[in-house]
Order: structure tokens, then sequence, then C-alpha cells
């Protein structure tokens, strides 16, 4: 069996990622873990955590081997064990350190080279040079704040700036749609920027009292577009009610940049994410840190980093 590519899943999010690389004319030969092994070339996966893009199958006679063909392709690898922990330990004392550490948002990501490895026998690696994600794993990790935002969801709008490398600047303006109680107002307000939330809902009251904070009632989707630095949207709705908010938004041109969560309820809508992404200037992924969703992000050609 040759392997052209091999998908990292998210926990649960094995079915889903399966059923994208099928439309997408791949297939799976065989999952080790939440690793899909596939014979054809690598692609662009939304909903892949990680995508190793050159995997190599390696014959190893010993510990010794193992770690010499690794460091023999490269410095630095994470490993991804599924099976043989003991082994896989003690190939992974031969390696030079990666220190996989807690970001302190907003900081960049990882710049270094990362390879991945595993071993599917005893006897046999798969190792890849390369892989899309940064982050061993794929799995982003903050320094969390315990004590400010009401709810966790400001997590995915950390992660999403992080793995698109730019986050509002003290003094832009942003809309932070579906806004309650308030964990992404929090974060954007953190920054320095200033935000409108839009919600319903109110928002919790120290977020309410946050310097740049103003909160809006009303309806996400009957809004018109208005001139904003960012956009965000954490609203729960029909991936095809989200795409028509989003393209409004776009063509009225009065934002440089978008984040939003798609949400997927139930069977999940492929042919919404799709029309996302063929968005120009868009890009659609898994965080970490989503669950059953995906995050859409995008830039106006003019956005500046
Ligand atoms: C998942 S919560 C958002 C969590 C928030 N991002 C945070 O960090 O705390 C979704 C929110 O969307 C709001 N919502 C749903 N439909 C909406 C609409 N049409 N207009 C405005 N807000 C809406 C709900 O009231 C709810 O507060």
């Amino acid at each position: 069996m040759s392997i052209g590519a091999a998908y990292l899943a998210a926990e649960g999010q094995e079915e889903i990622l399966a059923e994208e690389l099928a439309l997408a004319g791949r297939s799976i030969t065989i999952w080790h873990g939440r690793l899909a092994l596939s014979p054809e070339p690598p692609m662009e996966s939304a909903w892949a955590l990680d995508v190793w893009t050159d995997p190599r199958e390696i014959e190893i006679a010993s510990v010794k081997t193992a770690a010499d063909a690794l460091r023999a392709m490269q410095r630095n690898w994470s490993s991804y064990g599924v099976e043989h922990h003991r082994r896989m330990a003690l190939i992974t004392e031969r390696l030079p350190p990666v220190k996989a550490r807690a970001l302190v948002f907003p900081e960049p990501a990882p710049s270094g080279h990362l390879g991945a490895w595993t071993l599917l026998a005893p006897d046999r690696m798969l190792a890849s040079p390369t892989k899309t994600s940064a982050f061993v794993n794929g799995e982003c990790r903050f320094e969390e704040d315990h004590i400010g935002p009401p709810s966790r969801a400001y997590l995915k709008l950390w992660e999403a700036c992080t793995r698109i490398g730019v986050w509002p600047r003290p003094g832009e303006n942003c809309i932070d749609l579906g806004a309650s109680p308030g964990g992404w107002t929090w974060a954007i307000a953190k920054l320095g920027a200033t935000v409108v939330a839009i919600d319903r809902a109110p928002l919790a009251p120290n977020v309410a009292a946050m310097p740049g904070v103003s909160l809006r009632q009303g309806n996400a989707f009957t809004m018109e577009p208005e001139p904003v630095d960012w956009l965000f949207s954490d609203i729960i709705a029909y991936p095809d009610k989200l795409l028509e908010l989003v393209q409004r938004w776009i063509a009225a041109g009065t934002t440089a940049r978008i984040v939003c969560t798609i949400k997927l309820q139930g069977a999940t809508d492929h042919a919404a994410v799709a029309a996302f992404a063929a968005i120009p200037g868009g890009r659609v992924m898994h965080l970490f840190h989503n669950k059953h969703e995906l995050t859409f992000s995008w830039a106006r050609g003019d956005a500046t980093t």
C-alpha cells in the first residue's frame, strides 16, 4: 500500500472528514487512530486538523534506526501516537526536543518547520517531513483566561486570528454578531479595538462595562452592512443563511475582514461549506477549538496585515 497523504481528524470528526475526502474523490485505505491514510495525493481539507503532505513508510529495525532516519531528514518532529507508545517514547528520546508551549494571545503561531511521524507497527514508521499545521497534531493551545471571558468561545476567536496571523488592532472598529454572553466581544475589546455587539440577549456585565464595547439589541440578519474593519459572527444559523449574510457584507464592500463560525447541525451541508470555500479571499478551516462547526475567514484584497 502506498500512502499519498494522511489527514488527522479532530476528535469525533472522523466521519465528516471521510465524507469530505470521498466527495473530493479521495479514498481512505485505513484509519490509524484519527489519522486517515489515503493513497491519492494530498488535498486541502477543511475538516482535517493537520494534513501530512509527504508521508513515507519506513521499515525500522530498531529504535535507533527509526530516530536516525528521522534525524537524517530534518531536525523538528512531532509524533502522533496510537499504539506502541513505549517504543515511540524511546524514539522521541533520541530526537531533539520540540516544545509544544501554550501560546499567550496575541502572539504569532510557531514558524519553525515541523514534520510528523507515527508507528504503524513496531517495525514500520510513517513519517512526513511536511504537514499543513504549524502545531503539534494541529492542537493550537493557549494560556487560558479563567476570569474575564463569560464563555470559552473566545478561544475560537483567538485561534482563528492566530491561524490567519492577524487580529484587531487598537482603534479598529469591529462588529460581533450573535455576541452574547460576550466571549468574542471580550477578546476583541481586550485587544483595544472598539466593538459593537449585536444580539437579542444581553452581554455579561463585566464585558458590557469594558471600554470600547457597546451593545445593540437586534437581528443580525436584517442589519445593513456598515463600514467596519472586522465583521465577526458566532451566530447559530443554518450555513446557507450565514452564507447569504456573508455574501451581502462582502458585496457591500464595507468590511475589510470577516471571521465567522459555520455551525453544522445534523447532516453536514457540504455544498454550503464548498460555497464558503469558493469565495475569493476566503478560507474554511476546522479549528482545534471548533466542535461540529467550521470557521470561515476572509480578507478584502486591500486588507493589510
Ligand atoms: C454561540 S452564541 C455566541 C457566543 C459568543 N460568541 C461568545 O463568545 O460568548 C450564539 C448567539 O447568537 C445569538 N443569535 C442567534 N440568532 C441571532 C440573530 N438573528 N441576531 C442576533 N443574534 C442572534 C444568540 O442569542 C446567541 O447569544
